[in-house]
């Protein structure tokens, strides 16, 4: 029997992994996050102390050997150099350069490989901005999640700071945040089979609910026999 695949794609902090991961978890599949690969691969290149403006497909390549997956809980996660390294890759840094690292062909061929290898191991929840169309096209499912881009940076930064962001804060986030939607933009295409979730106003909650009875109704196979 052919491995399920959920995709779920959207813009920058749109809610996508977090949504997927819990997805996962009610469905039982593996979930694997194609931003966090890009991000790994970018920190990867950064500890080699080369300026980001002069990278060349090669160098990062170079970086994304020491970049690894393992299993953690219901997802795959990357190592760099055989460690977890979630601070550094969700770090502004990492944040500045992960577009211009995500647009080298070379880069985007590697990535599409790990979360493909996963799939091929299990059922997966992927997500990313072209899992619905550039890596699983043939997907059970594909969700484009969009929200509001003042809620997306409000939501990043209660992540990130753990606390109510100012209105100055959100500002200066949702700037953010739309300068590397235009960055990531080519990359970032709504598959003409997704069902479009706004979350603006929707609890995490009722998403996931929606997602996974969408995935329940799509991966219903025929009985066998
Ligand atoms: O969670 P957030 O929206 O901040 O981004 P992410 O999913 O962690 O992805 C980080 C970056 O990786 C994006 O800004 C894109 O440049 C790139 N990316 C991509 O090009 N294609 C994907 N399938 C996933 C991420």
């Amino acid at each position: 029997v052919a491995r399920a695949v959920i995709a779920i794609d959207g813009p920058a902090a749109s809610g996508k992994s977090s949504t997927a991961q819990w997805v996962a978890r009610e469905l039982g599949f593996c979930h694997v996050d194609s931003g966090s690969l890009y991000r790994a691969v970018t920190a990867a290149a950064l500890r080699r102390a080369i300026p980001p403006e002069e990278w060349t497909g090669k160098q990062v390549l170079d970086a994304a050997r020491s970049v690894s997956t393992t299993p953690a809980g219901t997802s795959v996660v990357p190592l760099i150099d055989g460690e977890l390294a979630e601070a550094e890759m969700r770090g502004p840094s990492v944040t500045a350069s992960v577009s211009r690292i995500a647009r080298m062909p070379a880069v985007r061929a590697w990535v599409n490989e790990q979360v493909r290898r996963v799939a091929r191991d299990y059922d997966v929840v992927a997500d990313g901005r072209d899992m619905g169309t550039a890596v699983f096209p043939d997907a059970d499912l594909k969700v484009y999640l969009i929200a509001d881009s003042w809620e997306r940076a409000k939501r990043r930064l209660v992540q990130h700071l753990r606390r109510l962001p100012t209105p100055e804060e959100i500002a200066a986030e949702t700037d953010r945040l739309v300068h590397r939607d235009a960055l990531d933009a080519t990359q970032s295409v709504q598959a003409r089979d997704a069902v479009l979730i706004d979350t603006t106003h929707l609890l995490q909650e009722e998403q996931v609910e929606r997602i996974v009875a969408l995935a329940r109704a799509a991966i219903r196979r025929p009985a066998s026999g």
